[in-house]
């Protein structure tokens, strides 16, 4: 089964978004499989956001995420990487659309509420970084 990482930023961990944005993917009919409240240490940050650092913008990006708490979560089910990352729209919010977690909830690029991996390889890469195996449940025996 598909797996992503997603997690609600230090802006929407502080405005109470955490309930909203974890019943949209529920609603949706995806599986959460791990979620945490932590705090990230500078050097998590800087290793997740590792393909950024020559960005002008690094340092802020690096300063922002380690600011407060954010809410880190693995969800499962079919095409989830691609269709979270549509249910969270633009990376700008002024670009996302009205619906999305980013049209509804963000206002500037850098405060733009949810993070999401934007694909497979990221995906694994993100919840290797987060998430040890023993943290993530297992759905499949259910009876
Ligand atoms: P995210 O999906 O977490 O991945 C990288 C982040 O960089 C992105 O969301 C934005 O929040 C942030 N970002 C992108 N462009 C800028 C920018 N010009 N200034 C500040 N932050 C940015």
């Amino acid at each position: 089964m598909e797996k992503t990482f997603l997690m609600v930023k230090p802006d929407g961990v502080q405005r109470n978004l955490i309930g909203e944005i974890v019943a949209r993917f529920e609603k949706k009919g995806f599986q959460l499989v791990g979620a945490k409240l932590m705090s990230i240490p500078v050097e998590l940050a800087e290793k997740h956001y590792g393909e950024h650092k020559e960005r002008p913008f690094f340092g802020e990006l690096v300063d922002f995420i380690t600011s407060g708490p954010v809410f880190a979560m693995v969800w499962q089910g079919e095409n989830v990487i691609a269709t979270a990352r549509q249910m969270m729209g633009s990376t700008n919010p002024k670009d996302a659309a009205p619906g999305t977690i980013r049209g509804d909830f963000g206002l500037t690029v850098g405060k733009n509420v949810i993070h999401g991996s934007d694909s497979p390889a990221s995906a694994e890469r993100e919840i290797g970084l987060f998430f040890k195996e023993s943290e993530l449940v297992d759905y499949s025996k259910l009876i």
